[in-house]
């Protein structure tokens, strides 16, 4: 078998992410880590997010992968550039926030961007917005990652802390989730509108990206068989 691709995020928001992936690069095999320990990265202050980052990224370089995919904005926003720094010869990609996208297919009205307390606070993200975000509005959510985390068996739970979230935006036009976890509250979200909104997503671009790099670098697996393995700190995957 070819040499893995690495996935990580705090729990499971990046699984969407490592779905994405696996389904458009079929012979890829994938390692997947759910930092369960440092869960919520969005609540921790740059150094901490940064230094959990790289933490990740070397967890995932010791099992000999041969990409790391950031499937966490938080850890995109503020660990990346560290991450490329101190791993040069291995392809790294990040989750970003769809901004530009989203703006670019507005129709006169505005967009939300939900995203967690430290992607609101990080350079990343605020040259993004400043660069891209005409006409959008940053919405920091405190702990909603974690209420998803807690409660992913019965997100019903968490509807109302979501429609209190949205309640200051009844006008929105779209809406960017800006946090892996929040793709799975992306029906509630429309629910919320009604139907009337778009839901924006950085996951697909991310995967065509990572398929991208690998072709670029002659990095495509063509092994008829791959596996998909789950690991956590902390606590069992998915418990
Ligand atoms: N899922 C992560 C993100 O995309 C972080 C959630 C958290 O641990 O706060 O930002």
């Amino acid at each position: 078998m070819d040499r893995p691709i690495g996935v990580f995020d705090s729990g499971i928001g990046g699984l969407n992410v490592l779905h994405k992936c696996a389904a458009l690069l079929k012979n890829e095999s994938f390692i997947y880590l759910a930092d369960y320990a440092a869960m919520p990265f969005g609540e921790k202050s740059e150094d901490e997010v940064r230094r959990i980052a790289v933490k990740n990224a070397e967890r995932l370089v010791e099992m000999n992968c041969k990409a790391i995919v950031v499937a966490c904005n938080t850890a995109t926003a503020v660990g990346i550039e560290e991450i490329r720094r101190l791993f040069p010869n291995i392809i790294s990609i990040g989750l970003e926030p769809a901004v530009k996208p989203c703006v670019s297919e507005l129709t006169g009205g505005y967009a939300v961007a939900l995203v967690t307390p430290a992607t609101a606070k990080s350079r990343r993200f605020n040259e993004l917005m400043s660069v891209y975000g005409d006409n959008t509005v940053a919405v920091r959510c405190p702990s909603l990652a974690k209420s998803i985390e807690d409660n992913i068996f019965s997100l019903e739970n968490i509807r109302a802390e979501v429609y209190d979230i949205l309640s200051g935006y009844r006008g929105a036009e779209a809406v960017v989730l800006g946090c892996s976890h929040y793709s799975y509250i992306s029906n509630m979200i429309k629910d919320y509108y009604g139907g009337k909104v778009k839901i924006y997503d950085g996951a697909d671009a991310l995967a065509l990206n990572l398929k991208r790099r690998l072709e670029w670098e002659y990095l495509i697996s063509d092994c008829a068989e791959r596996s998909i393995r789950f690991y956590s700190t902390k606590r069992k995957f998915g418990q």
